[in-house]
């Protein structure tokens, strides 16, 4: 395995994420991204929005796929569609033809989850996996347990992942089942960059880059990763 490991403050972490996909989209202009959700991204994704608002021109040809979403989404008023729409998507000009979506419809979801990994094979692949780490070790939806062979399939959430993403919903309701990219799935990636920020990942991310590779910590699975790069502001990578 390759790792890279840039540890930098911000404004230089965002920037630094943005450089990769840059690098990236220069080599392959219609490279297929995979984005996450969450607190750890948003840097990155302002980053994003302000070069695109510059020059929109690299972004024109970019293909995105999902990494996960709320069980039932479409009929939840808040769900990470709509989040990346808002925050990403929006900003640097992806409409809808260029995504893949991750199914989230509970009826008939196998088959759609099996459909799912043909469409991203037949795509090409993903080039380029970003990441966020959980607080537990998780990468996507994919909690303590999950495996490497595991691919996009529905979960249970763990009750300390549903309760990190409880901010997220109003009137105390938390959905407790997902869909997501499995780890199989991730592992597929021609390259991932795993993003890190803040004192609360630290020990975590000692753990995923250094630890045993188990299913104990889903992100140890990285270490198998053919290129992996990480981004980490010094909190994050205090314990490295
Ligand atoms: C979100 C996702 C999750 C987050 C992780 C870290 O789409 O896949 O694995 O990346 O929970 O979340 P934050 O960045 O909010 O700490």
């Amino acid at each position: 395995m390759a790792v890279n490991i840039h540890i930098v403050e911000e404004p230089r972490w965002g920037a630094t994420a943005a450089d990769l996909l840059a690098g990236c989209l220069k080599a392959k202009p219609d490279a297929l991204v995979s984005f996450p959700t969450g607190h750890t991204p948003l840097p990155f994704y302002a980053e994003l929005a302000g070069r695109a608002a510059a020059d929109a021109a690299p972004f024109r040809r970019l293909r995105a796929v999902m990494l996960d979403d709320y069980l039932g989404a479409t009929a939840l008023p808040s769900n990470f569609y709509r989040w990346l729409r808002r925050e990403l998507f929006d900003a640097i000009g992806l409409d809808d033809s260029r995504l893949l979506r991750i199914p989230s419809e509970p009826d008939g979801i196998e088959q759609a989850c099996s459909d799912f990994e043909r469409a991203l094979a037949a795509q090409g692949g993903c080039d380029l996996q970003f990441l966020g780490l959980g607080g537990n070790g998780h990468i996507g939806f994919n909690d303590p347990g999950a495996d490497a062979a595991t691919r996009t399939r529905v979960v249970e959430l763990a009750p300390e992942t549903a309760r990190a993403n409880a901010e997220y919903w109003t009137n105390g309701y938390v959905p407790t089942r997902a869909v997501t990219q499995g780890i199989g799935t991730i592992l597929a990636a021609k390259r991932i960059c795993l993003l890190v920020r803040g004192p609360a990942k630290a020990d975590m991310l000692r753990r995923a880059l250094h630890g045993p590779i188990g299913a104990e910590v889903p992100a140890s699975f990285l270490q198998q990763a053919p290129e992996l790069t990480v981004i980490a502001d010094l909190a994050a990578a205090a314990r490295l």
